[in-house]
């Protein structure tokens, strides 16, 4: 956080299947398993594209999620299918020791692609939506800090008895 690149609104992807689109899921999978992460965008990587990655059977870092499929996806779009919000605590690799509990939307459905540019189309809920919502808004320059309501239930992770989990 602080970096200048992820306040900006990252570039739709053009071209698929392409070496260099290739190469940068990969290094964003490889750094998202590195650091035990739920989801990573692209411009954590310093890349200015609208690509995502999340995904994982369990994490470290939120013992009592559900596993969410390993999923790629570019130029996502998001569309709430209730007017539910849910407040659940989140952390993110670009802010590293903290958390704070953030309002999502409960029921979502996302659409995009995969690396190849075949069509993504799903309708979820729960955690699963909120790494959508996490992840999709950096592709928009927005950090999961801005969108807390409650800045009581925001701070280090071993001051929050509550939030689960080592960053
Ligand atoms: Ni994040």
């Amino acid at each position: 956080m602080g970096d200048a690149r992820l306040w900006q609104q990252a570039r739709p992807v053009g071209t698929f299947a392409t070496r260099e689109l290739l190469a940068l899921i990969a290094d964003m999978q490889e750094t998202m398993l590195d650091l035990n992460g739920a989801g990573l965008a692209a411009p954590q990587v310093g890349v200015g594209l609208r690509v995502v990655v999340f995904g994982f059977e369990h994490t470290p870092r939120y013992p009592e999620a559900g596993g969410v499929p390993y999923t790629v996806l570019i130029n996502p779009v998001l569309t709430p299918l209730s007017e539910e919000i849910e407040e659940g605590w989140e952390g993110c690799l670009s802010v590293p020791g903290l958390r704070g509990v953030v309002p999502r939307w409960r029921h979502l459905r996302y659409t995009g692609f995969d690396p190849l540019g075949k069509p993504i189309d799903r309708s979820v809920e729960g955690f699963h939506a909120r790494v959508v919502q996490h992840e999709c808004d950096h592709l928009d320059g927005i950090l999961y800090p801005a969108r807390i309501r409650d800045m009581t239930k925001f701070g280090f992770v071993d001051e929050l008895p509550g939030s689960a989990g080592a960053d």
